[in-house]
């Protein structure tokens, strides 16, 4: 994606989460938040970019940044519009556009991401915001049209008048902007409402006063727009991902007897014909050939390999480790470190660990 950098915001105080540690770290099925967003701009060929953080979140030493990438940081937690000003330093000789995202917005698509940029430059608009309509708006920035249908504003939900509250058209938190024009709408911000933050939602307004074009996307799946701010929000984003995934493994010719009762994290690999049965867990960096059958009640922890046509039944717990094609492992088992042969059968209650191996060798 040509002449367009990608700015993340992740210095939130995460005070809804309750949580000792940044809300974007959170983990959706081995991955966190800010992973998905990371993954999502690189798909779709942003290879620069900012984050801000604050110094006291600790991100910066637990996230490896991609090649391209770089931290700034927000010493007070003043909004967001303050928080894009920390990158203002950084990209201040860049005439480009900057795609702006939220670390806690981990659902928008690549497409619908692709979709918005290709509009904004398609369009030369000011600001190309993502929007979409949702039954219960409650806690998002509402969309203030005029007759025309134009953007006027964003209204946040704390400030929205009883009207306002009843606009279903939402703010996602995924704007593009030109970066000349958000880096001089931002030195007009205000600090607004009782926590005398600095929204930037607000540089919408400020560049539509000034005749500016803002344009718009909609999509039409509201749950790529969820934010994440609590523990409850986190859960929805894993039963959305989790679909997501299935769904995927679905397409790919994998065989999910019960999709609500089965986990599977991402980078994980499965061939066609695998058949899962319910209550199954299968973490990161597992790989599964074909014609299998696991499960019900299995779980396949990272570093596992199962070779084709291997049977994993239930009560059975394997890490780090090879199983040979045609083997079963039907029934209450540990599997830990181990290399197991083809077509082998292993009872019921057999635990293998470096530990077990070392004493049969005695
Ligand atoms: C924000 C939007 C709202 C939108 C919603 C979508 C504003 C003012 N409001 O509200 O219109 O509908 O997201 O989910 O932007 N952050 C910082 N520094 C700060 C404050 C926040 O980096 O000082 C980061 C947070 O880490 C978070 C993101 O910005 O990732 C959004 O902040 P949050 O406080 O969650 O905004 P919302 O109230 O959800
Ligand atoms: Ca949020």
């Amino acid at each position: 994606m040509k002449n367009t950098i990608a700015v993340i915001l992740a210095a939130g105080k995460s005070t809804r989460m309750h949580s000792s540690f940044s809300k974007v770290l959170h983990k959706i099925y081995g991955k966190s938040m800010l992973e998905y967003v990371f993954d999502d701009i690189r798909a779709i060929g942003i290879n620069k970019g900012v984050v801000i953080t604050s110094r006291s979140n600790g991100i910066e030493k637990k996230i490896s940044m991609p090649k391209g990438f770089r931290f700034a940081f927000q010493d007070k937690m003043l909004g967001t519009g303050h928080a894009l000003k920390q990158a203002v330093k950084a990209l201040s000789r860049f005439s480009g556009d900057i795609l702006v995202l939220y670390g806690d917005t981990p659902l928008v698509t690549k497409d619908t991401l692709r979709k918005l940029i290709e509009k904004h430059k398609l369009n030369g608009a000011a600001c190309t915001l993502l929007t979409t309509t949702m039954k219960n708006p409650s806690g998002y920035g509402r969309i203030v049209r005029d007759e025309k249908k134009d953007v006027l504003r964003i209204v946040e939900d704390a400030d929205a008048s009883l009207y306002e509250r009843m606009i279903d058209e939402i703010n996602v938190g995924v704007y593009c902007f030109k970066a000349k024009e958000v880096f001089k709408a931002l030195e007009l911000l205000r600090p607004k409402g009782p926590k005398k933050e600095y929204y930037l939602t607000d540089a919408v307004e400020i560049l539509s006063r000034r005749k500016l074009k803002i344009d718009s996307i909609q999509t039409d799946d509201s749950d790529e727009a969820l934010g994440v701010n609590s523990r409850m929000d986190l859960a929805r984003a894993q039963t959305l991902t989790k679909n997501r995934i299935l769904t995927d493994f679905m397409h790919q010719g994998v065989g999910i007897i019960d999709p609500s009762t089965t986990h599977i994290y991402n980078d994980v690999k499965i061939g066609q014909d695998t058949i899962i049965y319910p209550f199954t867990v299968i973490e990161s960096g597992v790989r599964i050939g074909k014609h299998c059958k696991i499960g019900p009640f299995a779980r396949l922890r990272p570093g596992t390999v199962l070779e084709d046509a291997v049977e994993i039944g239930n009560y059975v717990e394997i890490v780090r480790s090879r199983i040979g094609s045609g083997t079963k492992v039907k029934h209450k088992c540990y599997i830990a470190d181990a290399r197991i042969k083809k077509n082998i059968n292993i009872d019921a209650g057999v635990i293998i660990t470096k530990e077990t191996n070392k004493n049969a060798k005695r």
